[in-house]
């Protein structure tokens, strides 16, 4: 078994990863002044990098500073300086992984605090009940807007390229821009991009394709896709596995499959139509399904930090295992097991009433060890104690506060 999660595996592009184990995207919200990574992201990455995974891809990198999933998020459009981005590729790719920037656009998922226009398929906000407010209300997206965005995904991947990454993953999942499109939910459009399933996939097509037809052939282009987004009428797992089907004639060199949004946190293992998913590896029947129709291979990504569980996902048909939150908790958790353990990387629980705050509470606990990591404040394989959730909270909510003035300010220099 072991020999398959190190064993090497060849991309459809000729590209290889040298094992089957993947830091998954996990958001920083570290960016230094002018949203650039700066030395913290790079110790980070350089943990990762000796950590041992095959495969790193980077937290969500946004192609427009006019939209930012949270105010300490890194931009990278055309003409954004490169050196900063040159070093942390270094960084990352030092022990010879592959090194993937999460390209994404959040369209309506979005704090209000952040200002400026939001832009969606429809005008639709978010529901997340009593803390809806503090959500942006977007506008519907004309055709020249829609064109914009495909043009800057592929702007930004080729900016990635140049800087020295790998490969680029194309966020469509979580609720993003792209997944709301691909949500009739939030797609209410009654044009070329909205309705059918062909209209609903069309920009994640177009902006597959058009990022391919400007980065270079050995450049690997991948994708994150919801199995389904676990809400009555959404996204569905039939439509996931018909995006799946033309997303093979396309040269999608990997899928990487999740599920779930802001609304219905599927990701953290939480359902808002009442779906149960596994305990651990939550999406490997969905995988495992999808797997079975995709050309490329498939990556699952969501609950999994045991080697075991590892062992499993990798046994039933899918080509790699991401894990996000037991790689922010032991760094080097793929050299351990590589070196013969099977250490185990125990996350944080927080089970409050208010569902809401305890996904944003475990998002904190995550992100704050995220930091402690990029300041070399733990060694990597060292599972320091919990932190309490109510201040870690308290202290994430004050950063941000201070990341969203320090945003405003940048924004309105740019403006
Ligand atoms: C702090 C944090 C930030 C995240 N940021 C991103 C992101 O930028 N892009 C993304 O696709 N997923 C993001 N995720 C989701 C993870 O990639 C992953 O899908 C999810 O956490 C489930 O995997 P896990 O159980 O291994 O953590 C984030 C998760 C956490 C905990």
């Amino acid at each position: 078994m072991t020999s398959t999660m190190f064993s090497s595996l060849q991309l459809p592009n000729g590209s290889v990863l040298p094992n089957r184990l993947a830091k998954a995207a996990m958001e920083e919200n570290m960016a230094d002044s002018g949203q650039l990574p700066g030395p913290a992201i790079h110790r980070l990455y350089r943990a990762w990098a000796d950590g041992g995974a095959g495969l790193i891809i980077t937290g969500n990198v946004m192609i427009d500073g006019r939209a930012l999933t949270g105010p300490g998020g890194i931009v990278l459009e055309a003409e954004t300086p490169l050196a900063p981005f040159t070093q942390w590729a270094q960084a990352a790719k030092h022990k010879g992984a592959q090194v993937w920037m999460q390209l994404n656009h959040p369209g309506r998922q979005v704090m209000a605090a952040m200002g400026g226009t939001a832009w969606a398929p429809s005008a639709l906000a978010l529901d997340m009940g009593k803390h809806s407010k503090l959500f942006v209300q977007p506008k519907a997206m004309n055709d020249a807007e829609i064109q914009e965005v495909i043009a800057r995904f592929a702007a930004s991947a080729a900016a990635a390229e140049r800087a020295g990454f790998t490969g680029v993953e194309i966020h469509a999942a979580h609720g993003y821009l792209i997944s709301q499109f691909l949500s009739p939910l939030s797609n209410q459009r009654k044009d070329d991009w909205g309705g059918s399933l062909p209209n609903r996939a069309r920009l994640l097509l177009e902006v597959v394709r058009a990022v391919r037809a400007t980065v270079t052939a050995g450049f690997c282009v991948a994708v994150k896709l919801n199995s389904a987004d676990f809400q009555r009428g959404g996204f569905s797992e039939d439509d996931a596995r018909q995006v799946i089907l033309w997303l093979n004639e396309l040269q999608v060199d990997l899928v990487e499959l999740s599920g779930g949004s802001y609304e219905s946190p599927a990701m953290q293992g939480r359902t808002a139509d009442g779906h149960t998913l596994a305990r651990e590896a939550y999406f490997l029947e969905f995988a495992k399904e999808l797997a079975a129709v995709a050309h490329m291979p498939v990556m699952t990504t969501g609950g999994i930090s045991r080697k075991a569980v590892a062992e499993q996902v990798l046994a039933s048909g899918v080509a790699v295992a991401g894990m996000a939150t037991a790689l922010a908790i032991v760094p080097d958790l793929p050299a351990q097991w590589l070196a013969g353990g099977d250490q185990t990387a125990r996350s944080q629980q927080v089970e409050w009433k208010d569902q809401v705050m305890a996904a944003v509470a475990r998002m904190a606990l995550v992100k704050r060890r995220l930091r402690l990591l990029g300041a070399s404040r733990v060694a990597a394989g060292n599972q320091t104690g919990n932190h309490s959730a109510l201040l870690t909270l308290i202290i994430d909510q004050m950063r941000t506060r201070r990341l969203t003035r320090r945003y405003r300010r940048w924004s309105q220099a740019r403006a």
